[in-house]
């Protein structure tokens, strides 16, 4: 993919105009009913979550989550076991690297065979829109697949706290997972067993203001190529919208929570009984917005593919079995097409 320039820079210029290159079309704009309030005002919300409950069997949680994942795809998690202090550790460093001088993120600059460092990956050409974002994209777990470019030449603090995180993290999605297999009445570790060794990679975003926000797209609508995505976000900016019904849904963040999303792997893994559900993010006039998506994946020597407990005569299997493997290398040399690549798995 090519070299993208630096938004952050840009975004700092006074009497800024959007450059053409981050101007959508009033098609790719279309924007949901609420978009004028930035959807405060918006009733239908994801559905919220508490761990803890999911945890001690308590039915009515259950019922709540297993239809959060099968009707939405997304859901809001409170007592979620990580602490407050880690997770606001987790969100000062990300924001101190996403605000490095730029000189100091040349080094850390994505080159053009891969999608890691900062930089928007998938750009193939001059005249592809860009999003309003300055991200940077890292591998974290196993630790054996970090760039030794990357995690180990950034700035110790940062290096610290992100290796408590990351293994927090994986807990949290194994834990989720496991739930999951309760309600789906999976055979115990059937599925979360895949995820024990597995493949973890964030992408921090920095989205600054934009002094036309209705005209650019902070990120293109896109479903996750995970097997579930935790997402930590500035807490006080809505920016996140999720589809649902044909409409995009503004989520209203709640401070200490995580927004849960179902990736294409368990969409693929449950054969369509858990989506994968299409998102994007919009940017606004005043304040910037800052998020950390954790994405956990099966591990890379596994296979993946519709579990036997979701086919049955009536339900055939809706994807093929790969390998993870093959898998992500397949993702990794798409052409940029948010839900084509699930699509391509059937
Ligand atoms: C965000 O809400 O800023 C990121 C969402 C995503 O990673 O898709
Ligand atoms: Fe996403």
């Amino acid at each position: 993919s090519l070299l993208v320039p630096s938004l952050q820079e840009l975004a700092k210029e006074s009497n800024l105009t959007v450059p053409s290159r981050y101007i959508r079309t009033e098609q790719d704009r279309l924007v949901s009913i609420s978009d004028d309030d930035h959807g405060l005002h918006f009733l239908d919300q994801i559905p919220v979550i508490d761990l803890q409950k999911l945890i001690s069997d308590e039915s009515a949680e259950l019922a709540k989550f297993h239809s959060a994942c099968k009707d939405w795809g997304f859901f809001q998690l409170v007592n979620h076991g990580v602490s407050s202090s880690l997770v606001e550790k987790t969100m000062t460093e990300m924001q101190n690297i996403l605000k490095l001088p730029l000189e100091e993120k040349k080094k850390f600059r994505q080159n053009s065979e891969e999608v890691e460092g900062f930089g928007q990956a998938f750009v193939l050409s001059e005249e592809q829109k860009l999003d309003w974002n300055d991200p940077m994209v890292l591998t974290t777990l196993p630790v054996s697949v970090r760039k030794p470019h990357l995690i180990p030449k950034l700035p110790s603090t940062f290096r610290e706290t992100l290796d408590i995180y990351s293994l927090e993290l994986k807990d949290l999605a194994i834990c989720l997972i496991e739930q999951m297999e309760k309600v789906l009445k999976v055979e115990e570790k059937e599925v979360s067993g895949l995820f024990e060794d597995g493949l973890q990679a964030m992408r921090l975003n920095l989205y600054p203001p934009c002094p036309q926000p209705e005209k650019v797209i902070g990120l293109t609508p896109h479903s996750d190529a995970s097997g579930v995505s935790i997402l930590l976000q500035t807490h006080d900016v809505v920016g996140l919208q999720v589809k649902k019904d044909g409409n995009w849904v503004p989520v209203k963040p709640i401070q200490n929570a995580f927004v849960i999303n179902i990736g294409d792997v368990l969409e693929m893994i449950t054969n369509g009984e858990y989506r994968s559900i299409e998102h994007r993010v919009i940017t606004n006039v005043q304040k910037e917005r800052f998020s950390l998506a954790t994405f956990y994946n099966p591990s890379l020597e596994s296979e993946i593919g519709p579990n036997h407990r979701f086919i049955t005569e009536q339900s055939p299997p809706k994807y093929k079995r790969l390998g993870m493997q093959e898998y992500m290398r397949g993702y990794f040399s798409r052409e940029l097409d948010s839900k084509s690549y699930l699509d391509a798995m059937k």
